[in-house]
């Protein structure tokens, strides 16, 4: 994966190379942070607003006091881009913490937030869009906060790799039998025309693109239904599909092993991708077979 050079790191520019980081780091010690991942279609951020705004969220969900305002952070996500003269596809990873200090539980006093970003190359899966993906279903083990973007990954680390080692993309997690949303993106069922996806409540991130894709199912006049479905309502889905900034909207063709509807992507799902496409402005319109 190509890393571009300048790192933003606090509000200066520095190489890569040159980024050191204490050992005594809250992130790395106890997870202590909030971070966003924002997706770039040739050079041009997509949704940047708003996943600065879950930014803030997510730091004043945990108490993290960002003492930069949002307009001069996203001035200094757009010059990240230009120092690194990028105008292809990919994201920024954007990292905040609760700062360097001795190890203990308790908030130090005189610690700051660090962040740090950093923009990394990633072309778009045409492939995986066309033709949808293959998932599991996983147990969510996750805590009550999952609205909140925090750094501690680990039940979502190992929900994908069991994925992996099923050879599928994602896993699809459940909570007493209700489908809350998958390892690292939401995730929706359509039936008799309807989108049935889980409400936006603590036990989810809100997804950026998840919000869009609510916009667009009213601009179609597709009802938008924010109700858990339950796992075994899958297996009926007429068609089910994942959304994020990396993986867009993307069709799920298979749950378990077992085949959704015809085992293609569905009609719906393909009207999001081609509403998602206009409104990110991507040049490439190849992946949507209409
Ligand atoms: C657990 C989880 N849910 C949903 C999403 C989708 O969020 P967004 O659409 O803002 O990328 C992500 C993205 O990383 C995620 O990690």
């Amino acid at each position: 994966m190509f890393v571009y050079p300048v790192i933003l790191s606090q509000d200066k520019f520095v190489h890569r190379d040159s980024l050191n980081y204490p050992f005594e780091e809250r992130s790395m010690q106890f997870g202590d942070g909030v971070y966003e991942v924002i997706r770039i279609y040739n050079g041009t951020y997509y949704l940047l607003d708003e996943h600065v705004d879950r930014l803030y969220r997510s730091a004043e969900a945990i108490k993290i006091n960002l003492d930069l305002d949002k307009d001069k952070l996203i001035a200094l996500l757009h010059d990240l881009m230009e120092r690194n003269n990028m105008t292809e596809d990919g994201k920024v990873y954007l990292q905040v913490t609760r700062g360097s200090a001795p190890r203990d539980h308790v908030f130090p006093l005189d610690a700051a937030p660090n962040m740090y970003a950093y923009v990394v190359k990633v072309p778009r899966n045409t492939e995986l869009l066309s033709n949808g993906v293959a998932t599991i279903t996983h147990r969510d083990i996750r805590w009550e906060y999952c609205f909140i973007k925090s750094l501690n990954l680990l039940p979502n680390v190992l929900a994908k790799q069991e994925a992996k080692d099923h050879h599928c993309y994602e896993a699809i997690l459940h909570k007493d039998g209700l489908v809350t949303e998958c390892s690292a993106s939401n995730v929706y069922l359509v039936k008799n025309g309807s989108i049935y996806t889980h409400p936006a409540t603590e036990n989810i991130l809100h997804g950026c693109v998840r919000m869009r894709v609510e916009q667009f199912t009213n601009d179609l006049q597709i009802p938008f239904i924010e109700e858990a479905f339950r796992i075994e309502d899958i297996g009926k889905a007429d068609e089910l599909f994942l959304t994020s900034s990396t993986s867009e909207v993307l069709p799920i063709i298979e749950v378990d092993g077992q085949q959704i509807a015809d085992g293609k992507p569905g009609n719906i799902t393909k009207k999001l991708q081609a509403a998602y496409e206009k409104d990110a402005n991507i040049l490439n319109k190849s992946t949507v077979n209409q």
